[in-house]
């Protein structure tokens, strides 16, 4: 037998097995690259194929998912939609409308979903009635991460206000150290933006601004503010920050290069996965002037319909993700919390319980809010409009006074 007649029937060999294997398996999409986010996916495969489910990996890197979501476009105009890919908030409810999600509420009434599953995420979950997409986590992007030991060194304690923050940075930068780790991405601005927005408008103002799209609010005084510390931020961050990924802004607080880093609570999975210890190696604390809110993001799976009913793959997908022991162990590795309201904070570390107790104060108090920048304030054609605006301004095209009539202008025709 010739080589090549033998490698050919080697490579018939494997992709036969190879398309066995695959029609039990689930194919997602998805954009947890990061070492934590792996970490974290790890855990649902492993829950998965527990169940004889195979997992094909489809992950498309880049932070907050833009990348992603044009591969998926891509794939469904193509007629080949994966069985299943990580959504976000608008973005699910578009893909919805246009029918292209499976309808999963046999399995969601078989768990009990809709006694479980917080008012605030059934708002991006459920359409019509109808369950299409399950419920990873919530995360929340007001948050502030610091490394311990060069605030110690440099008698910084967790600044409570603008102006304690503020403070803090020119201390930092006296002590030559970069006073906060960022990536200049349009998303990673954007998610900036939320915290210090909120911090200046307040509840009711970043409501009227993002979800709203008020005008006068978003053209307002306190709106030319918000661009002003942003502004202020931009003198904080290092020369090299344009187009570092979020996870390497990270890494730069877990060496204690920088001292922040202003980022969403999947950062905490970074800090982990470093082998880092909250309260010891580092600290989390909301934005200072967001103490009392919470803007969120939770990612979904989508199941994208393949052709008729939900395939038992689809909802054994379904069901492994909004399990509670699943629920458990995968967001205490990616510094999510549940996006169930029933599970236990015990094996969360401080940062974890802080981000629980935050969330259900937030939704008890009415402060708790679609992060504009994740796709949960207001649909994508606004929320790039809101990124274009922002990250123009964060490189200096705009000052503030220009960045605020930009962004009544952007959000007007974008909605
Ligand atoms: C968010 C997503 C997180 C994490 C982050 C960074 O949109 O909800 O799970 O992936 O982007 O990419």
């Amino acid at each position: 037998m010739t080589i090549m007649k033998s490698l050919k029937m080697t490579a018939a060999a494997v992709a036969l097995s190879a398309g066995a294997a695959q029609a039990a398996d689930v194919e997602v999409l998805h954009w947890w690259t990061s070492g934590g986010e792996a970490a974290a996916l790890n855990v649902l495969k492993q829950d998965l194929e527990g169940q004889g489910v195979g997992w094909t990996d489809m992950p498309v890197a880049g932070g907050g998912g833009e990348q992603a979501m044009t591969v998926l476009r891509a794939r469904v105009t193509a007629g080949n939609a994966p069985t299943a890919v990580q959504g976000l908030g608008f973005d699910i409810l578009d893909w919805a409308n246009q029918g292209a999600l499976a309808d999963l509420n046999a399995v969601a009434a078989q768990e009990g979903w809709d006694e479980v599953v917080p008012d605030a995420l059934k708002a991006f979950a459920k359409v019509d009635g109808k369950w299409v997409s399950a419920p990873v986590n919530v995360h929340s992007t007001n948050w502030v991460w610091a490394n311990k030991a060069v605030l110690d060194a440099n008698g910084i304690g967790v600044p409570g206000t603008w102006e304690e923050f503020t403070a803090a940075l020119e201390t930092l930068k006296a002590a030559g150290v970069t006073p906060i780790a960022h990536g200049g991405q349009a998303w990673q601005d954007a998610t900036v933006f939320d915290a210090v927005a909120m911090s200046v408008l307040g509840p009711d103002g970043y409501k009227a601004a993002f979800v709203d799209l008020d005008e006068d609010t978003l053209g307002s005084d306190a709106m030319k503010e918000a661009f002003d510390r942003m502004a202020v931020i931009r003198a904080n961050v290092d020369d090299n920050f344009s187009g570092r990924d979020w996870n390497l802004a990270t890494a730069m607080v877990i060496n204690g290069e920088a001292g922040f880093q202003m980022m969403g609570d999947w950062a905490k999975g970074e800090f982990l996965n470093a082998n880092k210890v909250p309260g010891e190696d580092f600290l989390c604390f909301r934005f200072p002037g967001t103490q009392d809110q919470v803007t969120f993001n939770a990612d979904q799976f989508m199941m994208f319909d393949q052709g008729g009913s939900v395939s038992d793959e689809q909802a054994k997908l379904a069901s492994a993700i909004l399990s509670p022991s699943f629920q458990s162990a995968f967001n205490v590795v990616k510094g999510s919390v549940p996006a169930r309201t029933d599970v236990s904070d015990a094996d969360f570390d401080a940062c974890g319980k802080q981000g629980m107790k935050d969330l259900a104060a937030a939704a008890a108090s009415g402060n708790l809010f679609g992060s504009m920048a994740h796709g949960h304030a207001a649909p994508a054609s606004v929320k790039n409009a809101v990124y274009d605006v922002v990250t123009a301004h964060f490189n200096g095209e705009y000052d503030s006074e220009t960045a605020v009539q930009e962004l009544v202008d952007a959000v007007s025709i974008a909605k």
